[in-house]
């Protein structure tokens, strides 16, 4: 297996391996819950069994114990318990998605987007801003900040592993704080029905060794890749001549529309479609020729009229781009 396909095999995604402190604080509350939960119901029970069973007259509650009961088991209980736990999970989560001091530490923009993920990030080195769509490396053992925020639709962004749901809205910016612990490979998805390819919202989280992760980040900064040979170079001019770069972006060929995902490294990605298929020369080829056949009502056309020289020139040279 090559290092991606090696990635993306490994990716995980449950609420029940916490892999930040921000996760195990969401963690540790539904533990809480769960238990509180399933002890009081066991009372509850326990309590309406005992009231089933059959009574001699004399021994039935008065009406000053059966009034004592109700607003104690129906109301002072309730008001209390939740009342409790709204002050704990309150306390437990303060601070995971307070507005940052966004001008020190790492700063990840994610952007909600019909139907995939854009991942931004700010080169260090230059300055200037590396996009990338469905997939997000993060350092281990370096605080970040996510500032999640939306195109044209409402997302809700849940890697479970990593952080709680937060809801993506057009004009409102909000924040997860995370660090993680160690290496390895998270898979989120959207949380909230967002219309008919929301199954196929899924995101991945590469955590890397610090080091790995600033190399990481600048090959990403570097512009595309020189088509290696001819067929990618026909690829490359396919590009061009198709008009893909009046949506797409590849950093040193075409950098006049974001409307879809920035294919300056897309080579080097695990999944194309957010999470629809791993990335190869023969899945980049499907996904030209057959975009809507693959995720129906996505925002790009089927390519269903290049012929399969052109096809195979342009996944080839896709595939190129790591
Ligand atoms: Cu986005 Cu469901």
């Amino acid at each position: 297996m090559t290092g991606s396909a090696a990635h993306a095999a490994q990716a995980a995604q449950s609420v029940l391996q916490p892999a930040t402190a921000t996760a195990d604080s969401i963690f540790e509350i539904g533990v809480v819950l769960t238990i509180g939960a399933a002890l009081i119901f066991l009372g509850v029970m326990t309590l309406l069994a005992l009231s089933l069973r059959r009574r001699p007259p004399s021994r039935r509650p008065s009406r000053a114990s059966e009034r004592l009961w109700i607003v104690g088991g129906g109301v002072v209980f309730p008001v209390l318990v939740l009342s409790a736990l709204m002050v704990y999970a309150s306390v437990r989560t303060s601070g995971l998605t307070t507005r940052a001091d966004l001008a020190d530490g790492l700063v990840i923009a994610v952007t909600a987007r019909l139907w995939w993920w854009e991942v931004r990030y700010r080169d260090p080195a230059s300055g200037k801003d590396v996009v990338l769509a469905n997939e997000m490396r993060i350092p281990v053992g370096r605080p970040l900040t996510l500032a999640l925020d939306s195109a044209d639709v409402i997302h809700s962004f849940w890697v479970p592993e990593l952080a709680g749901k937060i809801d993506m809205v057009p004009g409102r910016l909000h924040h997860l704080h995370l660090e993680a612990r160690q290496p390895g490979v998270h898979r989120g998805q959207c949380a909230e029905y967002c219309g008919e390819q929301h199954a196929r919202m899924a995101l991945h989280v590469v955590a890397l060794a610090p080091e790995e992760f600033d190399a990481w980040l600048a090959a990403q900064a570097a512009p595309a890749a020189a088509p290696p040979d001819d067929l990618a170079q026909r690829g490359r001019e396919a590009f061009l001549h198709e008009r893909c770069n009046a949506c797409h972006t590849i950093r040193g060929v075409s950098e006049e529309s974001d409307l879809g995902p920035d294919l300056t490294h897309v080579g080097s990605r695990l999944f194309i479609g957010a999470g629809t298929l791993p990335t190869h020369r023969g899945t980049l080829g499907g996904w030209i020729a057959d975009t809507q056949g693959i995720k129906p009502g996505a925002r790009m056309p089927s390519f269903d009229r290049l012929d399969g020289q052109t096809l195979n020139a342009l996944a080839t040279y896709l595939d190129h781009l790591k």
